[in-house]
């Protein structure tokens, strides 16, 4: 007894600042996953928008540390003093939020809020509670170019036109900004990996920063452009993630799933327009029925991953950049879309009237069929489901429809500068930093017959890309109001991008296997066979290697982050893992691969160990060692090198940040 109150005398301080308030979350708070559902369900309606009960709004993580009229609503890095919490975990049901009638937050809920504020207080960048409703402008939109004198180039001159930096003194200030350029080894590396997904091989280096002409960024540009072959290849990553297109896993056995493979690199090979690389998709046409025709799950599943819904929802996501997800058990508490809404969308797609479903529970209503979005075009319910699939796919590509080319020229804008000019990129009704730019570079696109290597060509071709890259990272940054354009952004490899750049260094890569190459009727088979059978020129010379893209998953491409496709992945996280980690250290596929490379190495340098180590940096990093660099690796490798010391520096090189990232 004694002991207890001795203890309770030594912890009341403690507790009566912690008061009884449920413990943090011990897990690592993630916004969107379990911050901002919890605040748009429970205290959006009275504290967001224009509504600011008690003068507190939620709307942006400034807005919630000003705090509301009289009080600091937020201590960051302590829940325990922090008035939200207090009110949250209140037991009077007078001062309780949410107040009165509706029910309290739940012990878990409160902890995950505890930990967010303790954690940081962390915030999606851009994401507004306040512009949750807004829906953008869907028409297109004409932008007259700035005139900007010495500035021909359209992307400049709308970023110059537009103040790169709010507070910029005069004109030429503002040029300057423009004009920090990234030396031609880094812009080739960039534009290579970029474009291709590879690195540059030393000589076409060498050439690039030889030639002195003013127009050579355009003319490798325009090069690597004409390279179908390993344009199709690299592109195939980014479409099969968004698209959801795998080679194999659940599904694709019984037929549950099909893949895409063949069409998509015929696609990308002839650089299909996008509006008709859009019409085979969504109609399923031309061998591209697997994206439409989605994932048969086994065993009984909830109405929300019926077909037609996944159909639904991939369509808008990938295409419109809105997400129906969250519509599809009940109205959305992320954005403005209804169940109904959904519902009637997904039975565009479906054979037989669908019954609207709440969660599990049917309740009795069936769906009307519409688009999301009927100011732009009706789908007539009595046509046949390939019928109705025309005429969503005519309204999606019309001209009306702005939204399909913003959509897809900030996807691109994204992958090459590192952020979109709209974030979240699957939420294109958030304001861009720049709308001129959007509506410019969409509109562009539709008058030039929808071709994305002209988009690529513009983007690459700008200064603005060639500017030297900002290491900053985007998602601590502040809302579109803040954010400053100062270059790209430093980018993480993808798994595919570092694997083949392993490939490139070590002189090893990967053979086709029979799983590959095996062929069967119903257009199924391997992935190479299903390439082999659209592309004509890659039948009569297939290749003898094969880059990352093709390969079954692995852990080390898994752990790199090769998403297992059976979500829609429009961005890769960039974040290093532990898993990352133990598996560059430990995995077996990167040690085999080194050690095949050292050995090939050693064989064909049979030169100095300097000769080596030069060669070794100037592939990996696309520049020469510097004589400490040198002094280092000559120091690893002594005077006779051996394998085991060749795969040594192989890995300390493989793992500088400086050859796994994009900058
Ligand atoms: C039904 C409307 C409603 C909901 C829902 C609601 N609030 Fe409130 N809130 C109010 C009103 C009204 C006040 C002002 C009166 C008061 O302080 O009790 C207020 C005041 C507050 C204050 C205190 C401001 C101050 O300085 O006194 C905080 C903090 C707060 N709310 C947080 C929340 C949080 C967090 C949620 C969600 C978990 C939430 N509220 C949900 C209506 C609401
Ligand atoms: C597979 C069906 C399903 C999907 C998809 C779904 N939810 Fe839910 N959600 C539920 C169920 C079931 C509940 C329980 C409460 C109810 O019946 O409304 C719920 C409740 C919620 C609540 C709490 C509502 C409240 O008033 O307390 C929030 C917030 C929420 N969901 C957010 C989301 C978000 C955000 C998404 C998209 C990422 C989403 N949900 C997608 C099934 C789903």
């Amino acid at each position: 007894m004694r002991f207890a109150c001795f203890v309770a005398l030594l912890c009341s301080p403690v507790l009566a600042a912690d008061g009884n308030l449920p413990p943090a979350a011990k897990t690592r708070v993630d916004f969107d996953k379990h911050i901002r559902p919890l605040l748009k369900s429970r205290c959006a309606k009275c504290h967001s928008g224009e509504k600011r009960k008690g003068g507190f709004s939620i709307n942006t993580r400034k807005t919630v540390l000003d705090g509301s009229e009289s009080e600091t609503v937020v201590v960051v890095g302590n829940s325990a003093k922090s008035l939200l919490i207090g009110r949250v975990a209140e037991t009077d049901p007078d001062l309780r939020m949410p107040p009165k009638a509706q029910k309290a937050l739940t012990k878990t809920e409160i902890g995950l809020l505890r930990a967010w504020i303790d954690q940081g207080l962390k915030w999606k960048d851009g994401f507004s509670f306040g512009t949750l409703h807004r829906q953008a402008e869907l028409a297109p939109r004409k932008v007259t170019l700035p005139k900007i004198p010495g500035v021909t180039h359209p992307i400049d001159r709308l970023l110059l036109g537009s103040g790169i930096r709010k507070n910029s003194a005069g004109r030429s200030n503002r040029l300057g900004i423009l004009a920090n350029f990234a030396t031609d080894h880094v812009f080739a590396r960039r534009v290579w990996l970029d474009l291709l997904g590879l690195l540059p091989p030393v000589k076409e280096l060498d050439e690039f920063a030889a030639d002195n002409r003013p127009d050579k960024h355009a003319r490798l540009v325009a090069r690597l452009l004409a390279d179908r072959r390993a344009y199709a290849t690299h592109w195939m990553t980014w479409w099969s993630d968004a698209l959801r297109n795998s080679y194999r896993g659940t599904g694709y056995i019984d037929g549950g799933r099909r893949q895409i493979t063949g069409w998509l690199y015929q696609s990308l090979h002839d650089n299909k327009p996008y509006d008709a690389f859009v019409r085979d998709l969504v109609t399923g046409a031309n061998g591209a029925e697997g994206f439409i025709h989605g994932i048969k799950w086994r065993g009984t599943v909830n109405d929300s991953q019926r077909r037609e819904m996944q159909a639904a929802q991939n369509v808008a996501q990938v295409f419109l950049g809105t997400n129906m997800k969250c519509a599809s058990c009940h109205d959305s508490f992320v954005n403005h879309w209804k169940l109904k809404q959904s519902y009637a969308f997904a039975s565009v797609f479906a054979d037989k009237p669908l019954e609207l479903h709440r969660c599990d529970k049917p309740i009795g209503k069936i769906a009307q069929v519409a688009f999301l979005y009927p100011q732009l075009g009706t789908i007539d319910a009595k046509a046949s489901p390939a019928e109705r699939r025309k005429q969503l796919a005519a309204i999606i590509t019309s001209k009306k429809n702005g939204r399909l080319s913003r959509t897809i020229v900030n996807r691109l804008w994204a992958w090459f500068f590192g952020r979109g000019i709209v974030e979240p990129l699957d939420d294109m009704d958030q304001p861009p930093w720049n709308q001129d730019l959007l509506d410019w570079l969409a509109s562009d696109l539709a008058a030039h017959k929808y071709d994305l290597k002209r988009t690529m060509t513009l983007i690459c071709t700008s200064r603005a890309y060639r500017m030297k890259a900002d290491p900053g990272d985007f998602r601590k940054s502040l809302g579109p109001e803040r954010f400053t354009f100062r270059g790209p952004l430093v980018k993480r490899m993808t798994a595919e991008q570092f694997g083949d750049a392993v490939s490139t260094l070590t002189g090893v890569w990967p053979k086709p296997t029979r799983s590959m190459q095996r062929r069967d009727g119903r257009g199924q088979g391997g992935q190479l066979a299903a390439i082999a059978k659209s592309v004509p020129s890659i039948r009569k010379q297939p290749s003898k290697t094969v880059r990352c893209v093709f390969l079954d998953a692995n852990p080390l491409l898994t752990a790199m982050g090769r998403p297992i496709r059976e979500q829609v992945v429009t961005r890769r996280d960039s974040q290093a893992t532990t898993l990352q980690l133990l598996e560059l250290t430990n995995g077996k596929t990167l040690d085999s691969q080194l050690k095949a490379g050292a050995k090939r190495w050693l064989e064909q340098s049979g030169k100095s160990p300097d000769d080596l180590i030069a060669r070794l940096y100037r592939i990996a990093l696309s520049r020469k060692p510097t004589a400490e660099e040198v002094k280092v690796a000559r120091g690893f490798l002594g005077e006779k090198p051996t394998v085991e010391s060749v795969q040594d520096l192989l890995w300390i090189v493989a793992m500088l940040p400086e050859f796994q990232l994009v900058r």
